[in-house]
């Protein structure tokens, strides 16, 4: 703080006085014979206060307290004065004067001022320190409560993200759609109506009359209705367009009490468009899988062709794991894998040559280990395929035996993929009953005995025991 005091004085010897009072006090001092001056000194330095007289020639006390008001208005002014009327303290104090300095001057009552002055410019200090940091914490809550929205909306997007990401199918995702637009908007009333593009009109799920689109929502703009009533209630209606590759797909219509507003209509639009980025994907996955599958499908038939005796063996094995598959209640991904896995489990016998697969007599063991090769080749076909990365697995161990002793691998138990297990089941009953040029196939019951022989050694006992009395049906 400044321990420094001006004296404005056009009497020299009023300002001799005073100023030597202050200097005994400990305080520093400097005078100024009239108002221009002392304004021209404060310039150039800053006090603890300033006296000043109120009879002065070019400037009056009056007018040369505005002055210093104007400038820093918590700089405390004392008003010199021979004579305190009541006029000059009133004027003066509603210049903004803060005391009175009466004659003849007194050491004690300058001690006096000067030590109020002090105390008071302390006060205000801490008050301008408080304020300070009040007005600090005020913007830093502030800061905090839009990092916390921020964060909140980035945690809701992320959610978004990843439940979008997740989905596979378009018809999931029209339905991950309508949820996470509910879980957005608190009380609103959500419907995706799938545009028909054949006749260009809204498609009611729930089994209600198609009905024309707005000319809006085809060129990709937000269609906003005020359904409100007359008599009372509010209903406002939003229809997003749902654009995937430069065409509307369909339609969300969104029902609520209130306008929906920019941000919540910003994630909406974030939301349609994660789930547009996703719906490409996943319709350019779907093209390349069903063309894969379609080609694999093709080798399976063709494979099954070079042996008439084993022709169809691939649909039944299929069949019957599908069979397993629905009694122990697989989910319906584990289907698809198990469904693609049992209809190419042989796909590998495409790399055995003729002689061998097609040989009427009884293989050699050196004809054997080429044959054991299939499963390998079959997974190695389809490990070009990066989305069969499952399938891969499945195939590659339906070869295997519960007891460890299959192969390629001799893995055993659990260890042995539970959809492998399956096949191997359907598989070998497969084989026992089907004709083979050198012998015919094994009637059901031999062949449910030749199971139950090999529970345990070969195939999994529970596996074993559905496939007996629930697939076979015995
Ligand atoms: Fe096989």
């Amino acid at each position: 703080m400044d321990n420094r005091v001006l004296i404005v004085d056009d009497d020299p010897g009023i300002r001799e006085t005073i100023s030597q009072l202050i200097e005994d006090l400990g305080y520093g001092c400097d005078t100024a014979p009239d108002g221009p001056d002392a304004l021209a000194m404060m310039d150039s330095r800053s006090y603890l206060c300033v006296f000043t007289d109120i009879m002065m020639p070019k400037m009056t006390g009056l007018e040369l307290i505005k002055k210093i008001k104007a400038r820093d208005v918590s700089l405390p002014i004392i008003v010199i004065t021979g004579y305190a009327s009541l006029e000059i303290a009133i004027d003066a104090m509603k210049c903004g004067a803060s005391d009175f300095l009466p004659k003849p001057f007194k050491m004690s009552q300058i001690q006096l001022l000067l030590s109020k002055v002090k105390r008071e410019k302390s006060l205000l200090e801490q008050n301008r320190r408080f304020s300070d940091a009040l007005q600090l914490h005020r913007i830093i809550d502030n800061l905090q409560g839009q990092l916390e929205d921020k964060n909140k909306e980035i945690s809701s997007l992320q959610a978004i993200s990843e439940k979008i990401i997740s989905l596979k199918g378009i018809r999931d995702l029209v339905g991950a759609i309508v949820d996470v637009s509910k879980q957005l908007l608190e009380n609103a009333e959500v419907m995706f109506y799938p545009l028909n593009r054949t006749t260009q009109m809204l498609m009611d799920t729930n089994g209600g009359q198609e009905r024309l689109i707005q000319e809006d929502l085809l060129e990709g703009r937000i269609v906003r209705f005020d359904n409100t009533p007359l008599h009372g209630g509010r209903d406002f209606q939003t229809i997003f367009p749902l654009m995937i590759e430069g065409q509307v797909f369909g339609t969300l219509d969104i029902k609520t009490d209130t306008v929906l507003g920019d941000e919540k209509e910003g994630k909406i639009l974030y939301l349609l468009h994660r789930s547009a980025e996703r719906m490409e994907n996943v319709a350019l996955y779907e093209g390349l899988y069903e063309n894969m599958l379609s080609t694999l499908k093709g080798m399976a038939k063709i494979l099954d062709a070079r042996d008439p005796h084993t022709s169809q063996h691939s649909t039944r094995v299929t069949n019957f794991s599908m069979a397993v598959a629905n009694i122990i209640n697989l989910s319906e991904e584990e289907k698809d894998v198990l469904y693609i896995a049992a209809s190419l489990h042989d796909i590998g016998k495409v790399g055995i040559p003729d002689s061998i697969l097609l040989k009427k007599g009884k293989l050699t063991d050196e004809e054997f280990m080429i044959i054991k090769k299939h499963p390998d080749i079959g997974a190695d076909i389809l490990k070009q395929l990066p989305p069969m990365a499952r399938e891969t697995e499945i195939i590659r161990y339906h070869h295997e035996r519960f007891d460890g002793r299959g192969y390629p691998a001799g893995i055993s138990g659990q260890e042995i993929p539970l959809l492998s297990r399956i096949i191997t089941i359907a598989d070998s009953y497969d084989a026992m009953t089907s004709d083979r040029p050198y012998r015919n196939g094994l009637s059901v019951d031999k062949a449910i005995e030749e199971i139950i022989r090999c529970t345990g050694n070969q195939f999994d006992p529970e596996l074993a025991q559905i496939f007996i009395h629930k697939v076979i049906g015995s």
